[in-house]
């Protein structure tokens, strides 16, 4: 394994499917009635989060614990970042305490890039987000998820197509699972107004559409993006009707896809606007489950990471 995840093209085909593997083993003990492995013990993993979340860093919270390892919680807000306090100093601090892992999630594309190549923290760096680059992490959870509910949990996702659609420009999440995706043999058809692209979009390994209408009868899961109105100055598109009424999924469109698609969304939601309340909460929405998934996928990157086991036989490897 390597020392960080910074992005998702950091991995090898085999070794995103190491990560998914060894997530599975994890989520039978998020199963288990004691949710709660020793392999961690004794390890210090800080949560900086300069950026606001609630599932990212709940999750990786949860993760690192069920690990048996100490969990620090640093936020932004309130703290002496507030009071101009670098990057640097924030890390040379946390590495004072001790960190083995620090997982970043920052409102500057690269500050986990920046994180890793310093030297003001010894530990392995997870990426959680950084600016409108990339959230490796999502993009393997997301994989999980539609491995889970489309090719019952093994090999890697030739022969499926997946849309993601909405507001790609401002998206991590959509950068990430492009590259993974793809990496795991999935085609991927973006779907977006022109403005929501981002430059060099040609580029990606995937398909572009304009049209969501078209896409939606040959997908196999579709993955809903957040309008990210915070990162945006201008305006993208016209009104927020016209954006639901093309690209936004409703009732109507839901009655277009294939029996077996799930419908995705990372979180958090715009309900009424990328999607209505009603598909959100669908039989086919697997929106919660991604969720729950998400601890077995964070268990798995730290386990990973951090105890160097080089297989998903986790229970062997556990020093009690
Ligand atoms: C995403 C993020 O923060 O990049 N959410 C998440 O991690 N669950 C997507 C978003 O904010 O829209």
């Amino acid at each position: 394994m390597m020392r960080h995840l910074l992005s998702a093209s950091d991995l090898s085909y085999e070794q995103a499917l190491l990560i998914l593997d060894t997530a599975q083993e994890m989520a039978k003990v998020s199963e288990s009635s004691v949710k709660k492995l020793p392999t961690l013990r004794g390890r210090t993993i800080v949560n900086l989060f300069f950026e606001d979340s609630t599932r990212t860093r709940i999750s990786f919270e949860a993760a690192a614990k069920r690990l048996s390892a100490d969990v620090i919680n640093f936020s932004a807000k309130g703290s002496s970042v507030s009071k101009g306090e670098s990057l640097k100093d924030t890390a040379q601090t946390l590495q004072a305490m001790g960190a083995d892992a620090v997982i970043i999630r920052h409102g500057s594309s690269g500050a986990a890039k920046r994180l890793a190549d310093s030297h003001w923290t010894s530990g392995a760096v997870i990426n959680a987000g950084d600016g409108t680059h990339e959230h490796p992490t999502q993009a393997l959870l997301d994989a999980f998820t539609i491995r889970k509910h489309l090719h019952v949990g093994v090999g890697d996702l030739r022969g499926l197509t997946i849309a993601i659609v909405g507001d790609i420009l401002h998206s991590r999440v959509a950068r990430s699972n492009v590259i993974l995706l793809s990496l795991l043999g999935a085609q991927v058809i973006l779907v977006a107004p022109p403005t929501l692209l981002p430059l060099g979009v040609e580029a990606w390994p995937a398909q572009i559409s304009y049209d969501l209408d078209s896409v939606l009868p040959q997908v196999d899961a579709v993955m809903m993006l957040r309008v990210q109105q915070e990162r945006m100055a201008d305006f993208f598109f016209p009104t927020a009707r016209e954006y639901s009424h093309y690209f936004g999924l409703n009732r109507r469109r839901l009655s277009s896809l294939k029996s077996n698609a799930i419908i995705m969304h990372p979180g958090p939601m715009n309900r009424g606007l990328e999607i209505t309340a009603e598909v959100a909460d669908s039989a086919r929405s697997v929106i919660l489950e991604q969720v729950t998934n998400g601890v077995s996928v964070r268990m798995a990157v730290l386990y990973l990471l951090l105890a160097g086991a080089p297989s998903g036989d986790i229970e062997g490897s556990v020093q009690v």
